[in-house]
C-alpha cells in the first residue's frame, strides 16, 4: 500500500474524529483530550506545543494520523501524543510511517530522545509490541497508574 504522509489540514478534521471514536482502545475522555492536541495543532502549532502529520492511502483518503511535541522544560525531549490508523487499514505499514515521519521532523526541530506512554492492559498487547517493533525500549513500568490494575507503560526512542 502506498502511504503518503503530509501536514494534517483542518479539512482532515471530520475524518479524524471519526477514526478516534471508532478505535475500541481509546475511551471517551481520551477522545476529548486527543481532540483539545489535535485542534492546538490545527490552530497554532507553535505556541500551543501540539504538532500533528496525517497519513493519506493512494486514494487521497485520510487513515491516520500522529500528534506530537516538545515536553516543556526539557532541551531534547519530545512526546508522542496520539497515534492512530483507521482500523480496516492496519497492519500495512501505516503506524510506522507517522512514527518516523514524527521521529524525523522532531530531530529537524533539534530533539534528541522520543517518549510514548501507553496502558499495561491485555487490550493494548499489539500497540506495546509495535512500539517494541519501532526500536522503542520501555523504560518504566508504574503497576495500577491509570487505575487498578491499569499499568502506566513508557517508551523510549534515542533519536539520530
Ligand atoms: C498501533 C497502531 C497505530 C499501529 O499502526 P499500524 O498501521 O496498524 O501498524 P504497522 O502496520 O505500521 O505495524 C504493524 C505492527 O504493529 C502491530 N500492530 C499493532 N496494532 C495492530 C493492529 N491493530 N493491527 C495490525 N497490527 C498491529 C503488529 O503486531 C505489527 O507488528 P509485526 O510487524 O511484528 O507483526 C494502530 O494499529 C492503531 O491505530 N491502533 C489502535 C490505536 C492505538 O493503540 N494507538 C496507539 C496509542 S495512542
Amino acid at each position: 500500500m502506498a502511504i503518503k504522509i503530509r501536514q494534517l489540514e483542518k479539512e482532515d478534521r471530520p475524518a479524524l474524529m471519526e477514526i478516534l471514536q471508532n478505535t475500541p482502545e481509546f475511551t471517551v475522555d481520551e477522545v476529548v483530550v486527543a481532540e483539545e492536541v489535535i485542534d492546538g495543532s490545527l490552530d497554532k502549532p507553535e505556541t500551543s506545543g501540539y504538532f500533528s502529520l496525517a497519513a493519506e492511502n493512494e486514494d487521497g483518503v485520510f487513515i491516520g494520523f500522529i500528534s506530537y511535541g516538545p515536553v516543556p522544560m526539557t532541551q531534547h525531549a519530545w512526546d508522542i501524543y496520539w497515534l492512530a490508523v483507521k482500523r480496516e487499514f492496519q497492519g500495512h505499514g501505516t503506524g510506522a510511517a507517522l512514527l518516523k515521519a514524527a521521529e524525523e521532523k522532531i530531530e529537524q526541530a533539534g530533539g534528541r530522545m522520543a517518549f510514548i506512554e501507553t496502558s499495561g492492559k491485555e487490550q493494548y498487547d499489539k500497540t506495546r509490541h509495535f512500539y517494541l517493533t519501532n526500536d522503542y525500549k520501555e523504560i518504566c513500568n508504574i503497576p495500577d497508574f491509570y487505575a487498578p490494575g491499569d499499568a502506566k507503560v513508557i517508551y523510549q526512542k534515542i533519536l539520530g
